[in-house]
């Protein structure tokens, strides 16, 4: 018998991800989408070219995390042996201007999917997508699974939420239900506005000859940045341990956002030269024409400065390690984008 898995958040970065790994392991993978007034589905829609895709074993259902009937109706009907859910209004920047909203998905979301499981079949295993965001202030470094969350926006403290009622949920009902904590990760198929992809994508068209400046915020907070591809693989590994717990996944090697334009610069060969401070800081090109610039608007109203995990109960227990570093996650990126058409 296949496998079945469930899909909330199909469409993202790593839903494309996951379900290409999902469909290897000759999974049935249903995915949930979102309806929109345009199309949402573009990171997905290559995987029907794949060989190890068949008619029947990737399906699309319309759904939202904020709609309790449509994940119960969903989970009745396709029955899944696992679920994972990636849904949620991911943007960190974006949660504090869309608070409420980003509370309902981020957090209800998740128990809205976790009492449809008890009520339909308890033996579903369940993955929530948690994140180093918890930490936020971090009260300890690294960061690992005993380190105390102290979460710095309304996306962070909706993650705790689901965090807790994820562990609630398993302890009350006796659920197979986990959360990985995944530090920041990234790939070609990461959201534009995030700041990698909004660095990438901006310093190949300058390039290029196709824009003229890079406008960002904070250039001193610092991440553990690893490869999305890598950390699907988490994700999978978490679901197939013979207990349900909860895992952080990371590198363990953190770079500053400045230090990740720096590196881009270098594989792009672009020669940059710093200079100011502050709100005044700017990148110059070839010492004459300041190709980035600093905007007050790009900074948050609370900051995450410094984040940087250490995964060895990951690496000792799902065998798990990362096999990508920056320098290939930023040559990923950036062959992509040098390879995408524009029409400006
Ligand atoms: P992403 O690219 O922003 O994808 C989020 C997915 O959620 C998209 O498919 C989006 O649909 C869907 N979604 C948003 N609101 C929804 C709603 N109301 N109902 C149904 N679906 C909804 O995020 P990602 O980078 O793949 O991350 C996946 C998950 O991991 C997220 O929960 C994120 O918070 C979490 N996480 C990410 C990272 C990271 O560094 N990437 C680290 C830790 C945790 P549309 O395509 O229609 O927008
Ligand atoms: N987005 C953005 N845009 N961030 C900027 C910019 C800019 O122009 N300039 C500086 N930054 C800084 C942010 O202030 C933040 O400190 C850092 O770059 C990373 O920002 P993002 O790439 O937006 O990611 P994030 O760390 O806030 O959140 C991501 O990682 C989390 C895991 O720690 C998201 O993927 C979350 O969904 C995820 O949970």
């Amino acid at each position: 018998m296949k496998k079945v898995a469930l899909i909330f958040g199909v469409t993202g970065q790593d839903g494309s991800y996951l379900t290409k790994l999902l469909l290897k392991k000759k999974y049935i993978v249903h995915g949930v989408k979102r309806r929109s007034s345009s199309i949402n589905t573009s990171r997905i829609d290559d995987i029907y070219q794949e060989p190890f895709v068949k008619k029947k074993n990737f399906i699309l259902h319309y759904g939202d995390i904020t709609d309790g009937i449509s994940i119960f109706n969903l989970i009745k009907k396709t029955k899944p042996d696992e679920i994972y859910n990636l849904a949620a209004q991911s943007h960190v920047a974006v949660s504090f201007k869309i608070p409420e909203y980003t509370t309902n998905a981020d957090a209800v979301g998740t128990l809205r999917i976790l009492d449809s499981i008890i009520k339909l079949n308890p033996k579903i295993k369940f993955y929530q997508a948690g994140s180093s965001e918890m930490y936020g202030k971090v009260q300890s470094f690294p960061q690992n699974e005993k380190t105390p969350f102290y979460p710095r926006s309304p996306y962070g403290v909706s993650k705790l939420y689901s965090h807790w009622i994820t562990i609630n949920y398993r302890e009350s009902y006796k659920i197979f239900a986990c959360n990985g904590i995944l530090f920041n990760h990234e790939s070609p198929l990461r959201g534009e506005t995030f700041v990698t992809k909004k660095i990438v994508k901006a310093m190949c068209k300058i390039k290029n000859g196709r824009q003229k400046k890079l406008y960002l915020g904070n250039l001193y907070a610092k991440r553990d940045w690893g490869h999305a591809e890598d950390y699907v693989e988490a994700m999978w590994r978490i679901l197939q341990y013979k207990n349900p717990e909860d895992w952080v996944i990371c590198t363990g090697k953190q770079y500053s956002v400045k230090q990740f334009v720096n590196l881009v610069a270098k594989y792009l060969r672009l020669k940059l030269i710093w200079k100011g401070k502050g709100l005044y800081e700017k990148a110059y090109l070839e010492k004459k024409v300041p190709i980035i610039e600093i905007k007050k608007e790009y900074f948050r109203p609370a900051e995450v400065d410094t984040l940087k995990g250490d995964a060895s109960k990951a690496r000792k227990f799902l065998k798990w390690k990362p096999s990508k570093n920056i320098n290939y996650l930023i040559k990923d990126m950036v062959e992509y984008e040098l390879n995408q058409t524009y029409e400006d």
